[in-house]
């Protein structure tokens, strides 16, 4: 199996470049079969989900391109509606934003339910919610999503979200801007990503108003445009290394970042006594001789992101007291302590409270990647543990870090990788080196 042997109590120094953000990116890309023309996008992160959707959309017709290692160009003017692809949607958990592309383009569409990392259940009844308010007709059967629109076009709703969800804000999003009419999506999720969404979309000639706040307003248009369009750097990426950093008790340069998006984590790091200074697009983590205890709860944007979590558990680890951790988004987000237990970890868990004895000094281990965050709280460890940690699952690692280890190792680490399954579980079909 594939994995990452990692040589611990190494220090990270030194500056790191973040990629685009990943889940601006799996959301942008199916959004751009809506696009009759080129869409230009820069600051793609180069992972595993960003390649499986622009496999998938070349299979509905795009033509993807890449420019450089960063920036693509799709076109799904000659797109066509056909099932998509069973294998590739069942892979991530984004490619529940086909129903809403596919519906808004073509009136229909037949979509797996999705994959992706495993917290528990993650039902996407809000997506469907939205979809049938905007007239669509829902069926769930045999593992697929079967979505038309009644009259072939969708038309404007209003929509109150039962529960402030990213992926159905978003999703409904899409699927309303070439609705016909007025869409109101209250009770909207507010993260960076969101707004991303939209300006992208709006960069195309949509007309997406609120993103950023609970209340989104789409006026539906009858076609969008080509464009360029940048996106935002990746906010939990970013918020990985200030931990590494300050878990090493390194010294880091977090560049090309939006501070901003960044507020939660840094506020939580000075808690925990890391030195954290914030530049117009950076922030320098110091980590400190020593960590005080914190206690954290996620919520959704602007409060503590539930992606950070388990990157958090490990530092807490090394704390100088107990903290508690409060998972506020998921029900099963703590697969990874018993992972790290295996290091010398001391953690109670009960539901979503995870009690962290601190001061406990990790040791190697073989351990696995329970999902993508979960597998970078390992590295971590792995890095300040003593001895060998041998990490397996990378692929869910892979997924959403653009070339973890060689960052990594640039700042200091040592980490190798050693692929069993062969050179394609590095590249994919839209990887450029
Ligand atoms: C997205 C992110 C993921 C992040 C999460 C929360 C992507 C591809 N993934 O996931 O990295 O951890 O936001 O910030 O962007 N829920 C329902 N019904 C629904 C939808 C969600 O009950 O129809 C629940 C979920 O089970 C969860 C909560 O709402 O408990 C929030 O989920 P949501 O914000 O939708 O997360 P995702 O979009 O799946």
């Amino acid at each position: 199996m594939d994995r990452y042997i990692i040589h611990g109590g190494t220090t990270l120094n030194g500056e790191v470049e973040i990629s685009g953000a990943k889940n601006a990116a799996v959301a942008i890309i199916p959004a751009a079969l809506l696009v009759q023309g080129v869409c230009r996008i820069e600051n793609i992160p180069q992972i595993s989900d960003t390649d499986t959707l622009l496999t998938i959309l070349a299979e509905l017709g795009a033509r993807v391109s890449y420019l450089n290692k960063s920036t693509i160009e799709i076109d799904c003017t000659n797109a066509r509606y056909q099932d998509a692809p069973y294998d590739l949607m069942r892979k991530i958990r984004a490619s529940y934003y086909l129903i809403g592309s596919m519906l808004g383009r073509f009136g229909s569409a037949k979509t797996t339910m999705p994959g992706g990392c495993n917290f528990g259940v993650r039902p996407i009844d809000q997506h469907i919610k939205g979809m049938r308010a905007l007239g669509a007709e829902i069926n769930v059967r045999g593992g697929y999503v079967y979505a038309d629109a009644k009259d072939g076009r969708l038309h404007g709703a209003r929509i109150y979200l039962d529960k402030v969800s990213v992926g159905a804000t978003m999703n409904i999003m899409i699927a309303g801007v070439l609705a016909e009419g007025r869409t109101v999506i209250e009770n909207a999720a507010r993260e960076p990503h969101i707004v991303d969404l939209a300006n992208f979309l709006n960069s195309m000639g949509a007309d997406v108003r609120g993103a950023g706040t609970d209340t989104i307003k789409i006026n539906g248009v009858d076609t969008l445009h080509g464009g360029t369009y940048t996106i935002i750097p990746d906010q939990i990426e970013a918020g990985t290394y200030m931990v590494a950093a300050a878990a090493t008790g390194g010294e880091v340069l977090v560049t090309n970042i939006i501070p901003k998006h960044m507020e939660g984590i840094s506020a939580k790091l000075r808690e925990a006594g890391a030195f954290v200074e914030e530049y117009e697009e950076a922030i320098l983590v110091k980590g400190p001789a020593v960590l005080r205890r914190i206690n954290l709860k996620t919520m959704p944007y602007p409060g503590f992101p539930t992606d950070m979590q388990p990157q958090f558990g490990v530092l807490m680890c090394l704390a100088d007291g107990t903290s508690v951790i409060t998972e506020g988004i998921y029900d099963n987000r703590f697969k990874y302590v018993n992972e790290l237990r295996k290091m010398g970890a001391e953690i109670q868990v009960d539901g979503r409270v995870a009690v962290i004895e601190g001061g406990r000094r990790l040791t190697g281990a073989m351990v696995h990647a329970c999902d993508l965050r979960a597998g970078a709280a390992m590295v971590i460890a792995g890095m300040v543990a003593s001895g060998v940690t041998e990490i397996d699952d990378i692929h869910y690692i892979e997924r959403g870090y653009e070339r973890f280890v060689e960052k990594l190792n640039a700042l200091g680490a040592e980490i190798e990788v050693r692929y069993d399954s062969g050179e394609d579980a590095k590249t994919g079909l839209y990887s450029v080196s």
